[in-house]
């Protein structure tokens, strides 16, 4: 068990919105919207600009970008620039050659993140602020993650999930994504790392959106190392939370009075006597009969409550699949699903309602939120349900 004072995820005092997301207040999800179709649209732009060969080139080279990230967080570069210093005073700070670095930092200026000057001088970019290792975003994580020789091995075997039971992780590395990773626990502190980037930012937008003032309870179903729990009991301090996860992640989950780990499978048993069930990033985990199951089991922890005098509602997190493909992070997440999931991908409102339906769940509320994605309001079919619990923006 992780000392609760030392232990990440654990936020007595919620983060500020400016650590985390880099803006000082929430843009409303429509403004979210509109920003990103007019960058996808630039983007198509630049793209049309060029001709096919270097449209090719410039796709088929893309993973530089990862490594290049990588190699400059793995070498510490962010957390040593702390202000502007020469090239070559950084480069015997990492140990390592002055002129290859130099070539690496020329890529890294391009893309913003971090500033040449002419008198090689490398300023520290709001993008290096944010890839420190000690950054309250914590987006350090996600580099590392995406860039970890697992992930490459199963982008590498792409091609193998196109088969109706394919998995291209299993492929590339032998096991399932969650198996494999209960076998390196290390490598699974990092994939945990990841998620609490995402989570801090859920647990915001969710705090802020949602009518907590009734709830006393709330259980995170998949809830990583419980870091969007964490902040969203530090933002409502009525609020008690139980994170439900896989024992090689409740065991190592730091607790304190408020959120607890419970270890099981999703799949099996829920806790009982809770006022709402997270499911955020769980079901594009999954194919549709997996997500049908885990969405049974709400159904029936939420049903034991509606027996028990309680309303308990069932909010769904994912990422909104478009029904013309839109250049953006669902893209993004998509098609990471298809590469590290046994058939996992994100879906419509529509798909979820279907889903929920099937089940005995009626979604109440469909919301997107600033992060552009969805959350979803459902609860028992029949039973009275709350007043609308999701603001319009998040
Ligand atoms: C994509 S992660 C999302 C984590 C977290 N909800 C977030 O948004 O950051 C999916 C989580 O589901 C958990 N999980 C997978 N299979 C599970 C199972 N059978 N029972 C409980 N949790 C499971 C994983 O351990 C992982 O933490």
């Amino acid at each position: 068990m992780t000392d609760p004072d030392t232990a990440a995820g654990q936020a007595e005092v919620p983060p500020r919105l400016q650590d985390v997301l880099g803006v000082p207040t929430l843009p409303p999800a429509a403004a979210t919207r509109v920003t990103n179709r007019i960058r996808g649209l630039l983007a198509r732009l630049r793209r049309g600009m060029a001709p096919p060969p270097v449209r090719i080139m410039e796709s088929a080279l893309a993973g530089l970008e990862t490594a290049v990230l990588a190699a400059l967080c793995r070498l510490g570069v962010p957390d040593r620039l702390t202000g502007p210093i020469p090239v070559a005073e950084l480069a015997q700070g990492c140990a390592v050659d002055v002129h290859r670095l130099t070539r690496l930092l020329r890529f890294a200026h391009v893309h913003g993140w971090v500033r040449l000057d002419r008198r090689d001088r490398v300023h520290p970019t709001r993008l290096t602020t944010f890839l420190r290792t000690d950054h309250p975003g914590g987006w350090h994580a996600w580099v590392t993650f995406a860039a970890e020789r697992e992930i490459t091995a199963a982008l590498g075997a792409l091609e193998e999930a196109l088969s109706r039971d394919g998995d291209a992780f299993a492929a590339g590395n032998g096991l399932p994504f969650f198996p494999w990773m209960r076998a390196h626990p290390d490598r699974r502190a990092g994939f945990d790392a990841a998620m609490a980037a995402g989570a801090r930012i859920h647990g915001l937008l969710l705090a802020r959106a949602v009518d907590w003032s009734t709830d006393r309870r709330v259980c995170d179903v998949g809830g990583g190392d419980g870091t969007l729990l964490s902040v969203l009991v530090a933002h409502h301090p009525h609020l008690r939370g139980v994170v439900l996860e896989l024992p090689e992640v409740a065991g190592r989950m730091p607790v304190n009075e408020r959120v607890v780990a419970e270890a099981g499978d999703a799949f099996e048993a829920w806790p009982t006597g809770c006022d709402t069930y997270l499911l955020v990033n769980v079901l594009h985990d999954w194919n549709d009969d997996a997500a049908t199951t885990l969405l049974r089991r709400a159904a029936e922890a939420a049903h034991t409550g509606v027996a028990n005098g309680a309303s308990p509602r069932v909010i769904v997190v994912d990422s909104e699949a478009h029904p013309r493909p839109t250049d953006g992070m669902a893209l993004l997440a998509d098609t990471l699903m298809l590469a590290l999931t046994p058939g996992g991908h994100e879906r419509t409102v529509e798909r979820f309602a279907a889903l929920g339906r099937a089940v005995g769940l009626e979604v109440q509320r469909a919301h997107r939120l600033a992060s552009g994605d969805l959350a979803l309001v459902l609860h028992p079919v029949g039973a009275a349900g709350r007043p609308p619990a999701v603001g319009a923006t998040a």
